[in-house]
């Protein structure tokens, strides 16, 4: 759905990292983790394109007797659009299309969920969280980044009581080093079972993917690929699947076929 929404807060989180809530139509409450939304960023056509944004939380707070839905997300300032949605204030409209996509998968409730991610890629995993802590299943964050300021919200999944495991390349916050390691320590002492979800940077998704194939683990993995019309109209996101070859074209479409993905089923490169 398309809808004219109204910015109850807009504040910078971290260094060049923002966190905006909106207000949100009725129906909106039944956005699922993972899905996203399209932003169109001014009135104007420049920036001329919408943005992708994962829905980070959603609720409905009750004021008078008035049941109003809200959502947030997070976003980093990169380019002129973001950097336009960081100077807009509370009470300042914004049009919304959304939630689109298909999200995660919330697998079965007798095995770990291991959560890893970075930087805004730790959007999608938040509503993930909420959701898999609501079912009781056991979940633990691994967040990694260049540094600290990379490691966003952590008091937020430390408050619904997920196990945080940090790792910064600058060694600024928790392991010096890469998330992965951590994981890999993890996964060698795992008795049970467990389901990998992660969104971040292509080679963070990389090496997980890789981890999981020879762990034979189900991993789940959202694509923050660049996306211009959200709806599946323009083929301008698409991924490039296990079956791929120049005879055989194999491409899933980012925005509607995911953004979530099994890692299984895409090719990965080198
Ligand atoms: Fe246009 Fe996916 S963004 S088809």
């Amino acid at each position: 759905m398309q809808f004219a929404s109204q910015i109850l807060s807009n504040v910078e989180i971290a260094r060049d990292y923002w966190r905006i809530r909106l207000t949100a139509p009725r129906e909106f409450a039944a956005a699922t983790p993972g899905q996203f939304v399209m932003v169109r960023i001014g009135g104007g056509l420049d920036p001329l394109l919408r943005r992708p944004l994962a829905v980070f939380d959603l609720g409905t707070d009750e004021t008078g007797g008035v049941a109003q839905v809200w959502f947030e997300m997070l976003y980093k300032v990169v380019g002129k659009g973001t950097a336009m949605l960081s100077t807009m204030r509370a009470g300042s409209a914004v049009d919304i299309l959304g939630p689109l996509g298909t999200g995660f998968d919330m697998g079965g409730d007798d095995e770990e969920k291991l959560l890893v991610g970075g930087g805004i890629g730790l959007a999608p995993l938040y509503l993930l969280a909420t959701e898999l802590v609501r079912r009781k299943s056991p979940v633990h964050l691994f967040a990694g980044g260049r540094t600290r300021d990379d490691l966003l919200c952590l008091t937020d999944f430390e408050r619904l009581s997920v196990k945080c495991h940090c790792a910064t390349e600058d060694g600024s916050y928790g392991a010096k080093g890469f998330v992965t390691v951590a994981l890999n320590r993890h996964l060698d002492a795992l008795a049970g079972k467990a389901t990998l979800y992660a969104c971040g940077p292509d080679g963070m998704l990389h090496a997980l993917a890789k981890i999981a194939a020879e762990r034979k683990l189900p991993c789940q993995v959202s694509l923050e690929g660049y996306m211009a019309c959200g709806v599946g109209a323009c083929l301008g996101c698409v991924a490039t699947g296990k079956n791929h070859s120049p005879q055989t074209p194999d491409y899933r479409c980012v925005c509607t076929e995911g953004p979530v993905f099994e890692a299984s089923e895409l090719q990965w490169g080198a």
